[in-house]
């Protein structure tokens, strides 16, 4: 079977070298993909928007799977496109992927089916918001642009006046362009986060072990939020308890929920949770794999790639279940400088040799593309490899992830010196 992926991140990387272990696989193409991805699939230069284009190579090329990986084309309808000119497809149609791509819809969802998360109101007005800040809000408080906002629509505002310029942001100066048309404003949570990703065929959940990202760019968490800098699975503070709760009050309830609403959900729905001194809390629903979650979950699972997916599409996920290996994995990102903000490109990586057929250390890249002598490999974003090592316990994973990012380099490597140190705590 030919299958092609759409993305060009780390999380597309791992989910192409999770697809080349199936051995029901004879070629992997990805939209546009990057220079690792380039090392197993053959990147063709279509854009994840270019819904027409995917289509039409998809057909031309018979693929027999496509997977996408990023929410952008999701929440815009790639898959119904797909789906109509009768490609199979691995994702959630637009009107499932709804469930990332607003959050005063998920919001809703959640409170309509008793489904625990924090306290929340909704406002399509700068004023209405504003008056409410004014009346009933209790500091700090968390306001959220309605759409995809590439991570970077939450706000956590201390202040009556931060809120105000968080209000301000979001609706009047639209920031976050047309995510801002609608607010969410959200009740503070406090408690450790916890990633669990699952597959679901409309119907049954199966889920993955659970992962922990580290969102702000500088050790300690300080700095900025940014796409994460690093996770590890499984996450010690994902206990049976925690397990059994979320099972019972929040995973199916969620895939019921779509169903019962007409909006079948079939693909990976990741929940962001929050373990709060009154249980398990949803922070927020993604409909997709995490990146770089999806760079520590992958290559412990065991299960070919391929069937789960299709058991997904087929609806025939309840004859499946999940395996894990029984270890640990952790990912380091090793970012460009200055990521979030400002940051140079276009820098000679050296050292990516060291990860050639090995089983246990992965270098998944980021943002990188091949330079003009078709060889020397550059920098070519924030976020520029994944470097993820297994261990047979979490301190192992780490010491052996911190000893291969050590194997590469380019000119303005930056990375966190503290991932998975919480498992210290654990
Ligand atoms: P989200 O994109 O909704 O996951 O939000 C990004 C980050 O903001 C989360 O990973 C949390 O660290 C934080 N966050 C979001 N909602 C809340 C909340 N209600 N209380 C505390 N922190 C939150
Ligand atoms: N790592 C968080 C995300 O993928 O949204």
């Amino acid at each position: 079977m030919k299958v092609m992926i759409v993305g060009s991140g780390g999380r597309e990387h791992a989910i192409a070298a999770s697809v080349a272990k199936s051995g029901r696989v004879e070629k992997i193409y990805c939209a546009p993909g990057n220079a690792g991805i380039a090392q197993i699939a053959q990147c063709v230069p279509i854009g994840a928007m270019e819904f027409e284009k995917i289509r039409d190579f998809a057909k031309e090329n018979e693929i027999g799977l496509v997977i996408v990986g990023m929410d952008d084309p999701l929440v815009g309808g790639l898959v119904d496109v797909l789906e109509a000119a009768g490609i199979r497809t691995f994702g959630p149609r637009k009107n499932a992927a709804i469930l990332e791509g607003s959050k005063a819809f998920s919001k809703d969802l959640m409170k309509k089916y008793h489904i625990p998360t924090a306290a929340y109101e909704t406002f399509d007005e700068a004023e209405d918001a504003l008056e409410y800040l004014h009346t009933q809000a209790k500091f700090p408080v968390v306001l959220k642009a309605d759409g995809l906002a590439l991570g970077k629509g939450v706000l956590i505002c201390n202040t009556l006046q931060e809120a105000e310029d968080g209000v301000c942001t979001i609706m009047t100066e639209r920031k976050f362009g047309a995510a801002g048309n609608r607010l969410v404003i959200e009740e503070f949570m406090t408690g450790r986060e916890v990633s669990v990703l699952s597959f679901v065929d409309g119907k049954t959940i199966r889920i993955m072990s659970s992962a922990q990202d580290h969102k702000r760019a500088k050790d300690g968490d300080q700095g900025l939020n940014t796409g994460g800098m690093g996770t590890f699975s499984p996450s010690p503070f994902y206990t049976p308890k925690v397990d059994a709760f979320c099972r019972e009050h929040i995973y199916q309830a969620t895939v019921d929920a779509m169903a019962a609403e007409g909006r079948p959900f079939v693909g990976v729905i990741f929940f962001g949770l929050m373990l709060t001194a009154e249980g398990p809390k949803v922070l927020e629903y993604n409909a997709r794999f995490g990146d770089p979650e999806a760079q520590v979950v992958l290559p412990r699972m065991k299960n070919d790639m391929v069937e789960v997916c299709e058991a997904c599409i087929d609806g025939r996920l309840d004859q499946v279940e999940l395996e894990f290996e029984d270890n640990a994995a952790v990912c380091v990102v090793l970012a460009s400088d200055g990521y979030p903000v400002k940051y140079d490109k276009g820098l000679p990586i050296t050292g990516l040799e060291h990860f050639e057929n090995r089983e246990d250390v992965y270098c998944f890249h980021a943002g990188t593309k091949t330079g003009e002598d078709g060889k020397t490999i550059l920098t070519n974003g924030g976020r520029v490899l994944g470097v993820t090592a297994k261990g047979g316990t979490l301190a192992q994973a780490r010491k052996n992830a911190y000893a291969a990012a050590g194997w590469v380099d380019f000119a303005n490597k930056y990375m966190r010196q503290d991932i998975g140190k919480a498992i210290d705590e654990a």
